[in-house]
């Protein structure tokens, strides 16, 4: 059987980070279904339909888009990851708000999700994976060898957002205190948005070690996550 650590949580809490730096540690391959669930989203838009489209139509969409993941696993290399939406290259499209928003409602349709599953689990190959997202633990690798939950306040998390979109250049170092209220609105909604739908909503498996980033760094929270990781193995 080949090997999954699924890392679960809400938007900020660090997990998409830590995924991806825990599968470069172990040379594992790395799954972000936050970027499949982004990529029905642009892809809808490209379309001109929404949220409200026939749900056989959004499924019919998650199944069969053309996406390629391609460059090297790991956050530091020269080559990280790029996506691909029928040859083009959509990584920093996908990373909007408008994609984000929409990306979250479509996640809620009982279609998009089926759509989805399989090409998921496609990522399950030798010599292991790291399987990023919101249900990883307990609906896509409920078998998983070792599941984390990361959380962290939502204030801190809308901090965070804060100072990557300060990297990006897409904020002002001295817009953050105005920004900080209406980006931990955001978040409430779409944290109560994921967390009470009705398919696969955000929520720890029972068997998921939870870890609380809020007043830890990355590099505190990888430690962590590497030392459970052979803990268990050895
Ligand atoms: O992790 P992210 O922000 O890139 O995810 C985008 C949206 O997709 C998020 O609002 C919730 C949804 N999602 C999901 O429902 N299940 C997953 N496994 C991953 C993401």
């Amino acid at each position: 059987m080949i090997p999954v650590i699924t890392i679960d949580g809400p938007s900020g809490s660090g997990k998409g980070t830590i995924a991806a730096k825990l599968a470069a540690h172990l040379g594992w391959h790395l799954l972000d279904s936050g970027a499949l669930y982004r990529l029905v989203a642009l892809s809808v838009l490209q379309k001109n339909l929404n949220a409200s489209a026939d749900e056989n139509l959004l499924q019919q969409l998650a199944e069969t888009m053309d996406v390629q993941f391609t460059g090297v696993e790991d956050p530091a290399a020269a080559q990280p990851i790029r996506v691909l939406l029928a040859g083009k290259d959509v990584t920093d499209e996908i990373r909007t708000e408008a994609v984000g928003n929409l990306a979250s409602q479509l996640a809620a349709k009982k279609g998009v999700r089926q759509g989805l599953l399989a090409r998921q689990k496609a990522f399950q190959q030798a010599p292991g994976l790291v399987a990023d997202g919101r249900d990883m633990g307990t609906v896509v690798f409920p078998d998983a060898s070792l599941k984390f939950y990361l959380t962290a306040s939502v204030e801190e998390r809308a901090r965070r957002r804060c100072y990557q979109l300060v990297a990006q250049g897409q904020l002002k170092a001295q817009d953050i205190n105005v920004s900080l209220a209406p980006l931990c609105q955001e978040l409430r909604d779409r944290d109560a948005r994921d967390m009470n739908r009705a398919i696969a909503p955000l929520r720890p498996a029972d068997d998921a070690r939870v870890i609380d980033t809020t007043q830890m760094n990355i590099e505190a929270v990888l430690a962590e996550v590497i030392q459970v990781a052979f803990s268990i193995r050895s």
